[in-house]
């Protein structure tokens, strides 16, 4: 068939088989919101399972699972408060509002860099027309925060909250948990899936600009003296990379990540090893590698907490479209958060590979002055007087004691003098790089890959080409007819192919054998076993594969071991 109204044909079909559809429909259904199907929930179970075992089969990685409420203080450090903004402009005839940057999208290479000064600037001298009624009047551009607010409790004297726009601060708040698990030792990752939230301005193309989307993200704290070593040289394939023009590099480039390293296209051996794995995800869920590219952001662009970042952006019906974010978030967030929240658990310990010999004052504490005045407490004074990091320049000061109460210092009771000590190691705040997928553009991209019309002569014919990690059943089965113990056999069968672990059969008797194919087909079901006549008299069955449509005759216990052990391939 030709590509022409191929998109509408795909989601048509998403939306028929119970892929992806949209949600509260008999209601007028809600801009930016989705509802996964029966089929389709399937299918995003099973990628996010994949991305889970993908990243923890590091064995430094671990899984969270964090609120998505959040309270307002957690996103004033991060930045969200702040800063998480789109520029809106209104049409000064209709009042229809618009993302600015995508009024202008076809007018500037990157317009959700730009101030909005610089948009309406673009704008007015483009002349752009509201996509809506087609005048020319614009509002001036203005700023419009992304994230929903709440309020956690009664809605007087509650505290101010939002859904969470990402998920990566739950890894954040979760850091000392994290540095216990790991033993105090650097580098190590969490990672958590669940949902973000974002009010966007114009949501548009199906699943690619949702308000409430499927988060996949990973906060990997290094230490950024010493980040881990890496060999690269496993990716012999070169990637299509679209390097920051403003960092000397122009045009795109074809390389391997290993030369992009040495050459400096890619700056941090950390994110270079990120954009591989990442490359090695996507490709292992059937995303097609040659339709996948890594753009690097310009400094402008980038998000307020990064230094450094790569979008890697996937080609489908939609043209290329940003799939996951790798960012250097350096120390920005954990830094913010001790700032904001006054704790001093946030970091890592750095140990030298030598003692260091440093000068550093002291108060030593006066026996004698201060024993008669604290007596039982005394030597709680003077062991937290030793342990003083920092001398303050006035006394007499207040000093905490292991007790957990506070006692007075007077300049009678300490002598300041100068110690020479060794140091043996420091506090640091690790840095950070995150990978952020999202889910449900990636769901659309595998799906968009996978959806081949192959019909011969005009005909109508789909078949949804799925890698086997990440199809919504792994087996139909499919009784000739219902009838003469055939419906029943395959029921049995059904279910004993289920009491397989990670296994999944789908039953199907309504219609024709012809009909019940192509529905498999076009879900992307690989495998099809047909109970027939045949089957009554000998317990065998036939094997259909989805994608070349060949039929093999095997006894039924053949066919479950083929399952079981993922071999049937083997058989054909
Ligand atoms: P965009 O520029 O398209 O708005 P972004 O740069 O804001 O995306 P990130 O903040 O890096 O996106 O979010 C990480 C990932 O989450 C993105 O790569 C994308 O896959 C996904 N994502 C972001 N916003 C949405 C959305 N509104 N709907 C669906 N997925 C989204
Ligand atoms: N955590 C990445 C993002 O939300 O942009």
């Amino acid at each position: 068939m030709s590509d022409e109204g191929r998109l509408e044909r795909l989601t048509s079909m998403m939306r028929r088989r119970g892929i992806v559809l949209p949600s509260f429909e008999i209601y007028g259904g809600v801009s930016g919101l989705i509802d996964y199907g029966p089929v389709g929930a399937r299918i995003k179970r099973r990628v996010v399972e994949s991305w889970v075992d993908h990243w923890t089969s590091h064995g430094d990685i671990v899984e969270i699972d964090s609120p998505s409420i959040t309270p307002k203080e957690v996103l004033v450090a991060s930045g969200h408060v702040g800063e998480f903004n789109d520029y809106m402009s209104e049409c000064a005839s209709c009042e229809a509002i618009f993302r600015s940057d995508h009024l202008i999208e076809d007018l500037h290479p990157n317009p959700d860099s730009i101030s909005g000064d610089e948009i309406d600037k673009i704008i007015s001298e483009n002349n752009v027309a509201c996509p809506n009624c087609g005048e020319f009047g614009w509002s001036p551009a203005r700023p419009m925060n992304l994230m929903f607010p709440t309020t956690i409790g009664a809605m007087r004297g509650g505290r101010e909250a939002f859904l969470r726009p990402e998920t990566a601060q739950g890894m954040f708040m979760l850091y000392p948990s994290l540095y216990r698990h790991f033993k105090q030792k650097l580098p190590f990752g969490a990672l958590q899936t669940g949902r973000g939230y974002r009010n966007e301005i114009s949501p548009r193309q199906g699943m690619i600009r949702l308000r409430e989307f499927n988060m996949a993200e990973l906060e990997y704290f290094i230490d950024p003296e010493d980040p881990p070593e890496v060999d690269l040289g496993g990716w012999k394939n070169p990637v299509s990379l679209v390097p920051d023009p403003e960092g000397g590099f122009s045009g795109s480039r074809v390389a391997t990540f290993s030369d992009a390293l040495d050459e400096g296209i890619i700056k941090h051996p950390t994110v270079a090893w990120f954009l591989a794995r990442t490359w090695d995800f996507l490709v292992s869920i059937g995303i097609d590698s040659s339709k996948v590219r890594f753009r690097q952001h310009t400094g402008t662009e980038m998000a307020h907490y990064a230094s450094d970042c790569w979008d890697c952006e996937i080609l489908g019906e939609y043209g290329w479209v940003e799939c996951v974010g790798i960012a250097n978030r350096t120390c920005h967030d954990l830094e913010s958060h001790e700032a904001h929240s006054g704790t001093n658990l946030l970091r890592a310990w750095r140990q030298y590979s030598e003692p260091i010999l440093v000068k550093k004052d002291v108060l030593s504490p006066n026996g004698s002055v201060i024993g008669p005045i604290f007596k039982g407490r005394s030597s709680d004074v003077s062991d937290a007087l030793s342990e003083m990091q920092e001398i303050p320049d006035k006394i007499p000061f207040s000093l905490d004691i292991s007790d957990g109460t506070s006692v007075e210092i007077t300049p009678d009771m300490v002598t300041r003098r100068t110690d020479e000590v060794n140091v043996h190691g420091e506090w640091f705040t690790p840095h950070v790089v995150e990978p952020a997928f999202g889910i449900d553009r990636i769901i659309w991209h595998v799906i968009d890959h996978a959806f081949n019309e192959s019909g011969k002569s005009g005909e109508e014919y789909t078949i949804l080409s799925l890698d086997e990690k990440v199809t919504p059943f792994d087996v139909s089965v499919l009784p000739l007819f219902d009838k003469e113990g055939m419906g029943e056999i395959a029921r049995k069968l059904a279910s004993e192919i289920n009491s397989i672990p990670g296994i999944r059969a789908d039953i199907d008797t309504s219609r024709s054998i012809g009909r019940r194919y192509a529905r498999a087909d076009e879900i992307g079901v690989p495998w099809a076993i047909t109970v027939d006549h045949s089957t009554i008299d000998d317990d065998t069955v036939t094997i259909r594969r989805r994608d070349n449509q060949m039929q093999i005759r095997v006894p039924i216990k053949i066919a479950i071991d083929g399952l079981r052990t993922r071999s049937l391939d083997s058989m054909f």
